[in-house]
């Protein structure tokens, strides 16, 4: 029960790897918030884990606020994203890079620097960020996943620099090919698809999300008391290619 007593926010809970964490945290002994945007699926991971459902979109800077509105926060999981159908710069709207950058960048940008002057008035806390093997590399999905995943890095690196000293650790995830709902919610980007095809031979066979929640756990754990600014990859090796 190594997160016993912790209180811990994990956004994107209704699905994939944010169910996971919420699953694994709370058989940890943690008490769970489990924030997402999607109400019907987030209800019957609540029910299953006895978290604490808050429905939140984390691209309004409001509905993010208004979910860390609360007398303590141990731990804050930035987990919600989106992927961008591997579109190709040139073919990227207006639209698709907003969406993208407001989930991905602005909603993590919202909770940490909500959620900072509570850690810091408390001695301390932990921020884990689910990056990408894309935070990592330029071919491993579109030009505004990359760029998001990339942009969310430099604030894991930042905020585990500025606030060490306030015993805040700040850590990023890459998981690699996770077997997921993200992959499947939209039909990929023609040209972008044709350009990745050829090093699907590449990847590694797909993960599980509980093995990307596995590593999630080890980091906010006290086990992990001097990993700082630290970017972990869950990719069964696709790194390493
Ligand atoms: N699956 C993979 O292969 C993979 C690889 C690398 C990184 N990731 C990252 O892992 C994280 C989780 O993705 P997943 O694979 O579990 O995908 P998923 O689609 O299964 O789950 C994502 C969850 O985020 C929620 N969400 C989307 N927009 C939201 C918003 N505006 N506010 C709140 N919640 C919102 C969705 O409703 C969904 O429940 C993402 O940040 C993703 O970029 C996934």
């Amino acid at each position: 029960m190594k997160l016993q007593g912790k209180v811990i926010v994990v956004t994107g809970a209704a699905s994939g790897i944010g169910r996971a964490m919420v699953k694994r945290f709370a058989a940890d002994g943690a008490t769970v918030i489990a924030a997402d945007v999607d109400a019907e699926r987030l209800a019957p991971v609540a029910a299953e884990t006895g978290a604490e459902p808050v429905v939140c979109d984390v691209s309004d800077r409001a509905s993010v606020e208004a979910l860390l509105n609360r007398p303590r926060v141990d731990v804050l999981c930035n987990n919600a994203g989106i992927l961008d159908a591997l579109t190709p710069l040139a073919d990227v709207s207006d639209e698709l890079w907003r969406r993208v950058m407001s989930i991905n960048v602005d909603g993590p940008f919202y909770a940490t620097r909500a959620v900072l002057p509570m850690m810091i008035a408390q001695g301390g806390g932990v921020i884990l960020n689910t990056c990408s093997a894309a935070a990592l590399s330029g071919g491993r999905a579109g030009a505004a996943y990359t760029a998001a995943k990339h942009a969310l890095l430099g604030v894991t690196r930042s905020v585990a620099w500025y606030y060490a000293d306030q015993n805040i650790r700040c850590n990023a995830i890459a998981p690699g090919a996770i077997s997921t709902k993200m992959h499947t919610r939209e039909a990929p980007h023609e040209g972008g698809m044709a350009k990745y095809a050829p090093y699907f031979a590449t990847v590694p066979p797909h993960g599980k999300a509980s093995a990307v929640a596995d590593v999630a756990a080890f980091l906010i754990s006290d086990d992990a008391s001097y990993v700082n600014g630290e970017i972990l990859s869950v990719d069964g090796g696709w790194n390493a290619f």
